[in-house]
């Protein structure tokens, strides 16, 4: 049977390497506690040894230090004296791996270097005690590493417990009220800090009447998770509503420059900060489709967000400001209109007026979470603002969690994208707050990090699809170091997940998951919405085809397609002018269907069916070919995975097996309403004659 909650990338067999052997853990504190408490369990299982200070020149095979300012843990540790005394620059989340000896020596700057130390060597297994282990220093790139949880505390009547959840309902809250599942947000919180995640934001970012009490009358379910992630060194932070001050303080107004509306924030704020110490801060959707934002007052978004800005920093928090901002009553008869403006049109004019600890977070890209975009503009265009990037791990747009879809590639994509081409740097180091080198003057200070929406519920697999941990595992991998490789990390993964010692064919379970899973991410492309134009999905819920869905609706999304042609002329020259959004060389590459990138350019362009692709292909041919070649990819996936009949969990493999079996059907919906919708518009006929409805 199914698993009452499945370990993730944490099962027990996970420690053995670690457990089995004699370990020291030194140092004080709730995190080291934490790592204590680890270390005991596992070695108490795997017939290891578990040692406390003050250390008696015992034999040992690990020591798992905190910088020390007493006498020396262990002999082994001697060595690492002189790094001891200057922090060696490992920071406070930082660690270093070594060997002296026959001992693996780890010695952490801070107490979250030493939780974040101890998971890596569990990631390590047996290789971290190999003799020629080299010698390693970690840091996090980015000091922010956080998941916003799209989950209400009511029901909604349309988006149900979790907004955009697929994973049953939500691990904190319940038809109104607190879970109070603390085993369970126990778990998390072990989970998320053996893949790197800091901070959480617990409530939907649409924040109903039930959910803005959290600020005030219901803290104490807030102040509770708090206190379940603290040993895990996550910190929780708030969606609050703007219009709070109105529907919790009885005042007649929010508007941002009102004396009592920042006395109110004020004072809030530090009730909230007496019950959570290290409260993260808050997250706000303000004047996006429908919630309550400045623009009401005639005021900027600049002066909401500093308004609670202010109340957070003598409180050491941040305000989360989301650029998400658009119109979503737009006329579809109007051309002139361009959804994929809006962010930057609202923002990039603000640029240097928020305060130090408000940062504004941008999604990856410029209409919401498509399999494929552009990298928002705005990430260029604020030098002098702290920015975040928000990433979608609930797969909205990507398969909802009944698709095998890792999203790993895509994000690795994103945050090495060079927005000011070769020389400029990457995505990643904006959101860490790497100034850019040469003339251009960019503020100095910590950047805004990454931020996702979280996947995970109250399913006994967290994301209702197995494989979908993976995608929570890979985007904290990637947010602690953008540079690692997508393959790779589900390299680690798999082998926490199912490890190699548990497993009769290790080799094989690895073979058969990166095959299904390395390029699922571009399978999905395939056979969904072509060359970047996106959507096309069944208004609402945003599952399986509808290519018209969108087209005459309010929202923004559309394709365009007639007889002739298909995509958005976004152009400067005859089109929106988005393409005018991005500097050098962006808006020259993007501007001319030439140089414009094939996976883009139906985002950026109208072009004729005939249109020839930089592949050699037509457009039509090339809506045809993909989404012929994509449902063969997924039913070569399902075929894959019955590979591992046998030789994995039958409960997980049958879960796995469901999943397929849907996400085959729905492939091939989608390949026939995309092609059979060109073929009709287009009156071309597939050039392999294959069968088109
Ligand atoms: C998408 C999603 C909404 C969500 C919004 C947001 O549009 O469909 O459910 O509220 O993004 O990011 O705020």
């Amino acid at each position: 049977g199914e698993p009452s909650v499945h370990p993730a990338w944490l099962p027990s067999e996970a420690f053995r390497a670690l457990g089995s052997r004699r370990v020291l853990v030194h140092g004080d504190g709730p995190l080291v506690d934490t790592v204590e408490t680890e270390v005991t369990w596992a070695c108490s299982r795997f017939g290891g040894q578990a040692l406390v200070a003050p250390y008696r020149d015992e034999p040992v095979d690990l020591v798992l230090a905190l910088r020390w300012a007493g006498p020396l843990p262990a002999p082994a540790t001697r060595a690492l004296a002189p790094l001891n005394e200057t922090g060696g620059g490992l920071g406070d989340e930082g660690f270093l791996l070594t060997r002296v000896g026959d001992t693996t020596v780890l010695l952490a700057g801070g107490p979250a270097g030493l939780l974040y130390g101890l998971y890596h060597v569990v990631r390590l297994g047996e290789a971290a005690f190999d003799p020629g282990l080299p010698t390693r220093r970690h840091r996090p790139a980015l000091r922010r590493r956080m998941l916003d949880h799209w989950d209400n505390v009511a029901v909604h009547p349309l988006m149900g417990q979790v907004e955009r959840g697929y994973a049953g309902g939500s691990i904190f809250w319940r038809n109104g009220g607190p879970r109070r599942d603390l085993a369970r947000i126990r778990a998390y919180g072990r989970l998320l800090a053996a893949c790197g995640i800091n901070a959480i934001s617990v409530n939907n970012v649409n924040v109903g009447g039930t959910e803005a009490r959290l600020l005030t009358e219901r803290l104490g379910d807030v102040a509770e998770i708090a206190d379940v992630l603290r040993p895990f060194g996550v910190r929780v932070h708030l969606s609050v509503t703007f219009a709070a001050p109105v529907v919790l303080g009885g005042l007649p107004t929010a508007d941002p420059l009102d004396e009592k509306v920042r006395s109110w924030w004020a004072t809030t704020t530090r009730q909230v900060y007496e019950r959570i110490p290290d409260f993260g801060g808050y997250v706000v959707k303000a004047d996006s489709e429908g919630q309550p934002g400045p623009l009401t007052y005639g005021r900027s978004h600049a002066d909401g967000a500093n308004l609670l800005a202010e109340a957070l920093a003598p409180l050491g928090g941040v305000v989360h400001w989301r650029a998400f901002v658009y119109n979503h009553r737009q006329d579809w008869r109007d051309r002139r209109t361009d959804r994929a403006r809006a962010a930057y049109d609202h923002f990039a004019p603000l640029d240097g007026e928020f305060r130090t600890n408000v940062i504004l977070q941008v999604k990856y890209g410029p209409i919401d979470f498509q399999t494929r975009e552009p990298v928002s503009p705005v990430i260029a265009a604020m030098p002098a603002t702290r920015l975040a990037v928000e990433m979608q791990v609930t797969q909205e747009y990507t398969g909802q969690q009944r698709h095998v879809c890792y999203l790993g590639p895509l994000w690795r994509e994103i945050l090495g994208f060079r927005p000011w081409g070769e020389e400029g740097r990457t995505v990643a180091a904006v959101v860490a707050g790497e100034p850019a080198q040469g003339p251009t003057r960019t503020r100095s200070g910590p950047g805004g990090g990454l931020v996702a929406v979280a996947n995970v519920g109250d399913d006994p697999y967290w994301c209702g699809h197995p494989l979908a941990q993976a995608n929570l595992y890979a985007f904290g991998r990637l947010a602690w170091d953008p540079e690692l490789d997508p393959a790779a990390i589900l390299d680690e993964w798999i082998d926490l997940t199912f490890p190699p010692t548990a497993t009769e064919d290790p080799a094989l379970v690895r073979e058969t998951v990166h095959a299904i899973m390395d390029d699922s991410w571009r399978t999905y492309e395939r056979y969904t919405a072509p060359l970047g134009v996106g959507f096309m999905v069944n208004p609402g819920n945003h599952y399986g085809p509808q290519v018209d869905g969108y087209e005459y609706s309010p929202w923004g999304t559309y394709h365009f397609a007639d007889r002739d042609g298909v995509g958005v002329d976004r152009t400067r020259a005859t089109g929106t002018g988005y393409t005018d959004q991005y500097p050098w060389p962006w808006r020259d590459v993007y501007e001319s269907p030439e140089t414009c990138p094939d996976e883009l350019l139906l985002f950026f362009h109208h072009v004729p069916y005939d249109h020839v692709l930089h592949s050699g292909s037509t457009v039509i041919q090339h809506i045809y070919d993909t989404h012929f070649a994509g449902v063969e990819q997924v039913e070569a996936m399902f075929r894959r995975w019955q590979l591992l009949a046998g030789v994995i969990d039958p409960a997980l493999h049958e879960r796995v097996t469901d999943r397929l079996d849907e996400q085959v059907l729905s492939a091939r919906e989608w390949r026939d309403h995309v092609n059979t919708y060109f073929f009709r518009k287009s009156g071309v006929p597939d050039a392999r004659g294959r069968r088109i409805h």
